[in-house]
């Protein structure tokens, strides 16, 4: 078994938008350097390097760091000396594997309690023997590890809570992820927060598609989190989460301001921006933070704004009927 950087669950993955946005990016703008400031799963990455020379790809969890540097960072890595290294550890039997952070807060939880002894397993001898490995493969390890637990994970898709009442199986199975080269390219990995990284990057385009309701990723993932950073945090509440961490203003009712200021902020000749009007929703968390209309303003303060429905039709400013609408692109082409 093996990983893709799209086969996770994430989400406002963009991964069945990927072909209408690319697209649609081809058909607009002209450059040499792409940024994906808000990269979430990095699957808009993916398809976007293969165009550019100069790619930037930031998100402030972790966790997709660490995955990011793993698919994308050029640096050689030995694959066979960490396959040797991952069946050396998986070979020793369960029974063996004493209780770790993994078994003891998760177990018969997120994973059945096997699972959780096995991943929790992994993660510590990774870090007891992290000075045998370099940058790249270290991210290769906790990455695999990511992916792997997150297949068999006892949830919706999501960490906000694990499904109760029934025993789970032993599913777990390690996989490693497959590194992409583009050795042609020159790649740039951030662990930013989004307003802060605008106003030091200067790219030809800029992909921003940022939460748009009240549902925190750090929270929504706080396990991948937490086995990427094995710092042994106190867990609360029934979904065991960590003590708050990159708690996003998208999500907040500051959403509209901080987008303004990133829009304003940029250094780049396009903009373009991802927007779905799941603000009509019934549930509260699921609100948007952001109006169609705020999202409007604050572009065309920067130049003319082209406006794509996922149907891909395009229509002016200003003079939508978008009720039937689900999945907006925004292309504005920034005034000199
Ligand atoms: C809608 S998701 C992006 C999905 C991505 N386009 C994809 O295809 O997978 C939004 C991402 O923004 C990140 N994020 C939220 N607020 C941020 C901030 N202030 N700075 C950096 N990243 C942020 C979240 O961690 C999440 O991964």
């Amino acid at each position: 078994m093996s990983f893709d950087i799209w086969n996770r669950n994430y989400t406002g993955s963009k991964l069945k938008l990927i072909d209408w946005i690319d697209e649609l990016i081809e058909q607009n703008c002209k450059g040499h350097s792409f940024c994906d400031i808000f990269a979430g799963t990095g699957t808009v990455t993916l398809k976007e390097i293969q165009k550019f020379d100069h790619i930037v790809i930031n998100d402030f969890l972790y966790s997709n760091n660490i995955i990011y540097n793993a698919f994308f960072l050029q640096e050689d890595y030995d694959l066979l000396k960490l396959q040797n290294f991952i069946e050396k550890i998986t070979k020793n039997p369960i029974e063996n594997i004493q209780d770790n952070f993994f078994s003891i807060n998760y177990g018969e939880k997120y994973f059945s309690y096997n699972d959780c002894k096995r991943i929790g397993n992994i993660r510590n001898y990774i870090d007891k023997e992290k000075n045998k490995f370099n940058k790249k493969e270290y991210c290769i390890l906790i990455a695999s590890l990511l992916y792997s637990a997150d297949k068999i994970a006892n949830t919706v898709g999501h960490y906000d809570a694990y499904k109760k009442g029934k025993k789970l199986e032993d599913k777990f199975v390690f996989g490693f992820v497959k590194p992409y080269t583009f050795r042609d390219k020159t790649i740039e990995i951030y662990r930013c927060d989004s307003n802060e990284l605008a106003k030091k990057i200067n790219c030809d385009i800029v992909y921003i598609d940022p939460p748009y309701n009240s549902r925190q990723y750090s929270r929504f993932y706080h396990i991948l989190e937490t086995l990427t950073k094995w710092d042994n945090p106190q867990l609360a509440g029934v979904a065991l989460k960590p003590p708050q961490e990159n708690m996003s203003s998208y999500c907040t009712i500051s959403a509209k301001n901080v987008f303004n200021d990133l829009i304003s902020s940029l250094r780049c000749s396009y903009i373009i921006v991802s927007y779905n009007n799941t603000y009509n929703s019934k549930s509260k968390s699921s609100k948007n933070k952001i109006e169609y209309e705020e999202i409007i303003n604050s572009l065309q303060n920067r130049g003319e704004v082209k406006i794509y429905s996922k149907k891909h039709h395009f229509f002016n400013a200003g003079k939508t009927d978008f009720q039937d609408h689900k999945e907006f692109l925004f292309i504005t082409k920034v005034k000199k």
